[in-house]
């Protein structure tokens, strides 16, 4: 028996298998079918890969279809991200599928070139602070901005990646609520968080230290304080780092000691209602002249109605309201959590954007969405509901290389975004990533462009309530204006800040327009824009970083 001696040490090790599963209690599956059913637990730690790579269709896989992976991934490399064919969505059969109304004829023209508009400024249709006279206001350079992810949830190389990506996109990157690290310190604008235990501005007892925040703020290119109230992925709950991952770099940007858990509270301690809050928002704005705003997941409706009411009168008011919904990430969270508590953005935001309209505050109040924005087609459902700019989470992380496992609570990230394991984090290059956020940044405020142009108006937050209809199943549509009961007023910047948009985005935003007219043209003498097509061909080719492969048709 020739086969005996060289497999000898395997039959052993099936035999110590064997052996351990018969004898073991806690699971029943193995003592029944020793050996064979480690086959099932190896499976199904494999198996979002699995689908993933294997079984899943385009559209199939949640949170991100491979679609939408696909497209993110291709815009953060300036590769080709067209699809070819036309759609492989179920757009007949699809309750509340999104269809956005072109105009046929309209005042603006896109331009014919596919990449036109990839470098184009698509700031705010609102100055941050301005309605509040805060001395810090500023009109946000972009509409795209990166989302809260602390550094703690992300790894510190993803940090630095985004914040230089935010400096080469022009957008602002929000440090989440783990406070300011030397991660954000790359020459990207920040807009600091503070949740609820006081990170990177606490004292030892882990009290509010208003003197530290100051420093803080001075430090660093902090541009607004947002004071987060909850987050649509686990609203209502506190948070823990063990002590294990408490590096020494996590301890001093948090402020928190080594060797203990580190525990974020459920609740604010410095106010405890709408009216101590509203008090608290006026008290950093005014200590430290920056537009201070709110972030919050969409529940119980009496906080909305309360705040509306109160900065009715006028006295005071939170400069900025984001609104995140319950489809949102999170580093790690209860199922119960993720799953089911809060609203999703479309119907949270839409009810607080409402709440404050009524009492005619929605063109004093910048409004953020997040909850899988940073898809052209949900950012622009979002811009019709009302938001002045979008913020962008796991979608940014996915231009850093995140591959959708959904580790990242473990620890175990294998591309290194959502982890503090050295050996994990060394793989991401934050130089080669922060072009990549960047140029995903890019892109999507140039699909928002063009999308907006072909709707006949200059800019995303122009789009209104009216030019996007949800499909009920492909037999009928309603728009967005009916579904959520807006008013004609309403989702669109006042008319003061509409004309000065329209003045910045035709000032510097490439334009489209026809061929010359022919002599038989029923207008041809009318007044036309020159033809900048071909200008703006000329002028891609001079700024484009990575190839660009597109065709005609
Ligand atoms: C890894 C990770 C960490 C996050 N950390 C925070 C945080 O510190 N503060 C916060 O308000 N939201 C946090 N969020 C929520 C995001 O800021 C965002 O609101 C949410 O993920 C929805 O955006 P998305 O769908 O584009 O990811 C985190 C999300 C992720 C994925
Ligand atoms: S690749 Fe990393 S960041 Fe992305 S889902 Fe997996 S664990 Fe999370």
């Amino acid at each position: 028996m020739k086969w005996i001696r060289p497999t000898a040490p395997a039959l052993i090790a099936v035999a110590a298998v064997a052996a351990h599963d018969l004898l073991q209690r806690r699971h029943a599956l193995l003592r029944n079918f020793p050996v064979v059913g480690h086959a099932r637990y190896f499976i199904e730690a494999f198996g979002p890969e699995l689908r993933q790579y294997v079984v899943a269709g385009n559209d199939e896989e949640r949170p991100f279809s491979r679609d939408q992976r696909r497209w993110v991934y291709a815009s953060s490399k300036l590769e080709n991200n067209y699809f070819g064919f036309g759609t492989d969505n179920d757009i007949e059969h699809s309750p509340s599928y999104p269809i956005v109304k072109h105009a046929t004829f309209a005042r603006v023209a896109p331009p014919s070139s596919p990449p036109s508009g990839q470098q184009a400024w698509v700031p705010c249709a609102k100055v941050l602070g301005a309605a509040r006279g805060r001395p810090g206001a500023f009109r946000q350079g972009s509409v795209v901005n990166f989302s809260a992810m602390s550094f703690g949830s992300l790894s510190g190389p993803a940090i630095e990646a985004l914040n230089r990506g935010a400096a080469l996109a022009g957008c602002t990157q929000n440090t989440g609520e783990g406070g300011l690290s030397p991660h954000h310190r790359h020459g990207g604008e920040l807009v600091l968080q503070i949740g609820t235990a006081y990170f990177g501005c606490r004292d030892e007892q882990g009290r509010f230290d208003l003197e530290r925040l100051k420093d803080v703020v001075a430090s660093a290119p902090v541009r607004a304080i947002e004071i987060k109230l909850s987050q649509g992925a686990k609203p209502g709950l506190g948070g823990l780092l063990p002590a294990a991952k408490v590096s020494p770099e996590i301890a001093a940007t948090r402020g928190i000691p080594m060797g203990k858990d580190c525990v974020s509270p459920s609740r604010h301690a410095e106010f405890s209602d709408t009216d101590s809050m509203l008090d608290w928002v006026e008290l950093l704005a005014a200590e430290t002249g920056l537009p201070v705003g709110i972030k919050s997941a969409v529940g119980d409706m009496d906080f909305w109605c309360q705040l509306a009411e109160l900065m009715a009168g006028g006295e005071r008011g939170v400069d900025f309201v984001t609104i995140d919904g319950g489809e949102g990430g999170t580093g790690a969270a209860p199922l119960i959590f993720t799953d089911t508590i809060s609203l999703p953005f479309r119907v949270g935001f839409a009810r607080v954007y409402a709440t404050f309209a009524e009492r005619g505050l929605h063109e004093r109040v910048v409004f953020t969405g997040a909850g899988k924005l940073g898809l052209p087609d949900n950012a622009v459902v979002a811009f019709a509901l009302g938001v002045d700019t979008v913020n962008v989470g796991r979608e940014a992380m996915l231009a850093l290389g995140c591959i959708q496992s959904q580790k990242c609570h473990t620890d175990r990230c294998p591309t290194g975004v959502a982890t503090q394991n050295s050996w994990l984090t060394r793989g991401l290059d934050p130089d080669l990533k922060s072009v990549r956020a960047a140029n995903y940044i890019t892109t999507l405020r140039r699909d928002l462009l063009k999308v907006s142009e072909a709707c006949g108006v200059e800019h995303p937050g122009l789009i209104d309530a009216d030019a996007v209809e949800l499909l009920d199943a492909g037999t009928s549509a309603r728009p967005l204006r009916e579904v959520f009961g807006y008013r004609p007023d309403w989702a669109r910047p006042s008319a003061a800040d509409r004309e000065a948009i329209i003045a910045l985005m035709t000032a510097t935003a490439p334009r489209g327009s026809s061929a010359p007219p022919s002599a038989t043209a029923v207008d041809a003498g009318a007044d036309r824009p020159p033809t900048a097509d071909a200008a703006a061909g000329e002028w891609w080719r001079a700024v484009s970083v990575g190839p660009q492969r597109h065709s005609d048709g």
